[in-house]
């Protein structure tokens, strides 16, 4: 920003005009006013959506403000004007039809399209034809498609088997992101990502690996999920337990079988081995008394 050089020129200049325009042109003066920024809102969309270019700070002694497509003045890449006391909107070659300008300074865009992405210049003039630029920037994004995700396996055996995820998309350019039960993916060592994070590998799956995961493609603009895929992981040590449980039940079956027939026969009809044995352990006090008789 320039400072204020010269008074309008030509024409008488009566003291106060003169005194008005020197007062104002101090709240001109960068030390004086806030600096004037142009900031996107949002500031990454998508196609077909709205994106305002929010100037921040117009000087309140601004005349007219110009809008320009790209990076510098160009009059066939005028967009609109808007002179603020006579509150017209003037548009310029530029002018999509989908432009709206207000008063702030601010400028509309509706229904944006990917060619809007870029650089834009507001050209400002205030009352003593000072001109100052500041410059915006609109980033447009397609929508994202919804990435598929799938799986290698989704029954899996903890500590053999392993899995590979892998997350397709049709969006190039995008992040790709991992959940785990609707949560970002915490990475174990047993984990590893392609360079692209397309695939997810685990290896070995472990029983804590259960669960429904699902893939996130995202660029600045937007971000989709993949639908969830759920992975089931058994453990040896489930058909082991089931074996040592059915082994257990016998032996307390036996035990109590044993108890049962001591106390019915009593010790004096001498069975077999097997109940001497038995009778034993759940009577240890008769063992002694009986073998004492019987030498
Ligand atoms: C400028 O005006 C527009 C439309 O009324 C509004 O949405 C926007 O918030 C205003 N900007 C500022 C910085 O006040
Ligand atoms: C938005 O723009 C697209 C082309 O860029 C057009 O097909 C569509 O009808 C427009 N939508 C609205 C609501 O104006
Ligand atoms: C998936 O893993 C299970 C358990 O190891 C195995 O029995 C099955 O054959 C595997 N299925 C495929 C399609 O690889
Ligand atoms: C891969 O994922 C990590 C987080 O797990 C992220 O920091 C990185 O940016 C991603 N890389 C790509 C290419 O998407």
């Amino acid at each position: 920003m320039e400072p204020p050089s010269a008074l309008p020129r030509g024409g008488r200049v009566p003291w106060q005009d003169l005194l008005l325009a020197v007062s104002l042109l101090t709240l001109w003066n960068p030390p004086t006013t806030a600096q004037v920024t142009v900031e996107p809102v949002p500031p990454s969309a998508t196609e077909g959506k709205d994106v305002l270019l929010q100037v921040h700070n117009l000087p309140g002694y601004t005349g007219r403000f110009n809008w320009f497509k790209g990076a510098t003045i160009k009059e066939n890449r005028h967009i609109v004007s808007y002179i603020v006391d006579t509150q017209k909107t003037i548009l310029g070659p530029a002018h999509s039809g989908r432009e709206t300008v207000y008063p702030n300074g601010s400028l509309l865009f509706q229904n944006i399209t990917l060619k809007d992405t870029g650089v834009y210049v507001l050209e400002i003039i205030n009352r003593a034809y000072d001109t100052a630029q500041v410059t915006g920037q609109v980033r447009i994004f397609q929508p994202l498609a919804q990435p598929t995700l799938h799986a290698s396996n989704t029954t899996v055996t903890e500590d053999k088997d392993s899995v590979v995820l892998t997350c397709s998309t049709n969006n190039p350019g995008v992040s790709i992101g991992w959940l785990f039960n609707g949560q970002s993916l915490k990475l174990m060592e047993r984990m590893t990502l392609s360079q692209d994070n397309s695939t997810l590998t685990i290896r070995p799956v472990r029983k804590e690996d259960a669960g429904n995961y699902q893939c996130q493609v995202s660029n600045p603009g937007d971000s989709r999920k993949s639908d969830p895929v759920r992975l089931a992981v058994s453990y040896e040590g489930s058909t082991t337990g089931i074996l040592a449980g059915v082994l257990f039940g016998l032996a307390l079956a036996a035990a109590l079988g044993c108890l049962l027939l001591c106390t019915r026969t009593g010790r004096a009809s001498g069975w077999c081995d097997l109940r001497e044995l038995c009778c034993a352990a759940s009577t240890p006090r008769q063992v002694p008394a009986s073998s004492n008789k019987l030498q």
